[in-house]
């Protein structure tokens, strides 16, 4: 294992990532940003700048899990003090695990405004994956809107509320085409786009060689896009799901949630005198934007040579049955995937709403507290011990109640505007969601996916309306070959059970990665057994009260 060092400034700066200029936030003059690659057990230095002229910045190391340095976990008034512009932070953190990882932006909404990148984490010298492949296509999935996140920012927090509305281009690797298609033979009304130059979105091109089996490393970091990827002719067979091994299952096309990643085998078996196409469109919600394309090109055709075929299409967006299928697919891998504890120590049951305060703003909230973030970031407060600095001492329940009926549209109790810390010991923990319709946009609900910070969870099972406890769905839970994830889906009125084992001291959070709902509020976060963090970095609390009261001499060692 060796260290890895990376240099890093943040900035705003002007892109085409769809053929039309905006300004994006970069990393050393790329967008996305730089990939870092490294082998298991390796030690990840980033010495990150921020030269964003007038906000702060933070990296999250999205599936890793920061065991032993939750100082390193890159969450704004959580893990860390947000890195002041013009000020350098040093980012340590050891890759234990093999696998498909990204990194995003985890202040405001920076994540939406291409703050971002891939982080591979190949197996040790002297491992090997469970699976064979020749060579290895890296795809990074995103959405992307025309109006800066402030523009958004403003009206998330508007009331009236004004929603940010569907992404005008989906990208792949950052690229995407606005108003033009690479397939306009197919796409009734597209104008053709060019399919060659060197301009910021120039069609990704996928070189390969014919009867070879590539892996497929693909993660979702959308604002708000659930993503459907397929590729014309070819099968996938999916082995990997955020950085754990999967039992393999061979699909057509695989559905991607935000924060979701994978790995997928494909083998170039179809008619070598041919390009093929990848196709990547919206799922979930009434797509309004167009599938990115990129070209598979089988060597030694012409890359611009564009496939004849029509691009595969997307599924219906509204075929939960469909997607269903695809995700209770995924278990983990026989004699890899360790088995979950059989029982529980704790039970916690979240149920996710969109409420309307008692102003008459729109937030989103969980078990009816809405997440708000305080000036001193969680970590510092609690390890230092520094309640006054804790927003509220609202402790959000264990519980929603078990007569809430997820399929009746409701008015839903005003929270409180309040921000959610649980605090425990270290313990075993099991914890489900639920969405509700809301009360005034009944037409269709949407999927959430939870994001845990600080640990893997096994996904134990899903089901329709509520929860029915141990006596019903507990019954019914997959004990024995659940995968390992890191981010789930929670279906339209249904309820997605995790378990994870608490053993990873530090402050982390638990939220929906769809980035206007986190940041109106749906997020709860787990405190856990913070008194056994060692020494903070004193960069990472140099904010608020922690640097009060490390300027008095009291709390930091
Ligand atoms: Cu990729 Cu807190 O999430």
């Amino acid at each position: 294992a060796k260290a890895r060092h990376f240099r890093w400034e943040v900035s705003n700066m002007f892109w085409s990532p769809d053929c039309e200029e905006k300004v994006v936030i970069g990393i050393n003059g790329q967008f996305p940003g730089p990939t870092i690659r490294a082998k298991a057990g390796d030690t990840i230095v980033v010495h990150l700048k921020n030269g964003l002229h007038t906000e702060g910045v933070v990296i999250h190391w999205h599936g890793i899990r920061q065991i032993g340095t939750p100082w390193a976990d890159g969450t704004a008034s959580i893990s860390q003090c947000a890195i002041n512009p013009e000020e350098t932070f040093t980012y340590r953190f050891v890759v234990d695990k093999p696998g498909t990882y990204f990194y995003h932006g985890h202040y405001g909404m920076q994540r939406a405004a291409g703050l971002y990148g891939s982080l591979i984490v190949d197996v040790a010298d002297g491992d090997e994956e469970p699976f064979k492949y020749d060579g290895e296509i890296n795809l990074l999935l995103s959405d992307w809107y025309h109006e800066s996140i402030y523009t958004q920012m403003v009206g998330l927090s508007s009331n009236p509320f004004r929603w940010i509305g569907e992404p005008q281009s989906l990208l792949i690797n950052g690229r995407g085409q606005f108003n033009c298609s690479l397939a306009a033979a197919h796409t009734p009304g597209a104008k053709q786009c060019a399919a060659a130059g060197n301009r910021h979105c120039a069609p990704v091109i996928l070189p390969v060689l014919p009867n070879k089996t590539y892996r497929l490393r693909v993660a979702s970091t959308t604002s708000l896009a659930s993503l459907n990827l397929a590729v014309g002719n070819h099968k996938l067979t999916v082995v990997e799901a955020d950085g754990n091994y999967v039992e393999p299952f061979a699909v057509d096309d695989i559905d991607i949630y935000s924060g979701d990643s994978y790995s997928v085998l494909l083998t170039t078996d179809q008619d070598t005198s041919a390009n093929y196409w990848v196709s990547v469109g919206v799922r979930g919600r009434q797509p309004r934007t167009a599938p990115a394309l990129a070209v598979l090109n089988y060597r030694p055709n012409r890359a611009s040579r564009l496939p004849a075929a029509a691009p595969p299409a997307t599924p219906a967006w509204d075929d939960f049955a469909r997607s269903k299928a695809f995700t209770y697919r995924i278990l983990g891998r026989a004699g890899v995937t360790p088995p979950p504890p059989a029982t529980s120590d704790r039970r916690i049951e979240l149920l996710n709403t969109q409420n309307r305060m008692g102003g008459g703003h729109v937030k989103w909230s969980i078990n009816n507290v809405s997440m708000v973030l305080p000036a001193t970031p969680y970590l510092g407060s609690l390890k230092m011990g520094l309640r006054s600095a804790l927003p509220s001492a609202a402790r959000p329940s264990d519980t929603f109640g078990r007569g809430y009926d997820v399929m009746r549209r409701r008015r839903t109790r005003t929270p409180r505007w309040a921000t959610t810390c649980t605090c425990s010991r270290t313990t075993r923990r099991w914890t489900w969601c639920s969405r509700t319709r809301t009360r005034w946009r009944g037409t269709s609900a949407r999927c959430t996916r939870g994001t845990l910070h600080g640990h893997d969870f096994w996904v134990l099972g899903y089901g329709d309306g509520a929860f029915r406890g141990d006596a019903g769905d507990a019954a019914a839970l997959n004990l024995r070959n659940p995968p390992l994830r890191n981010t789930a889906v929670i279906f339209p009125y249904g309820w997605t059970a995790i378990r994870f084992v608490a053993d990873n001291p530090g402050v982390w959070a638990f939220h929906c990665h769809i980035e206007p709902h986190l940041h109106m509020g749906m997020g709860v976060i787990f405190a856990e057994a913070v008194d056994r963090v060692s020494e903070l970095p004193k960069a990472a609390v140099s904010c608020g009260a922690t640097a009060t009261a490390l300027m008095a001499g009291a709390g930091g060692h």
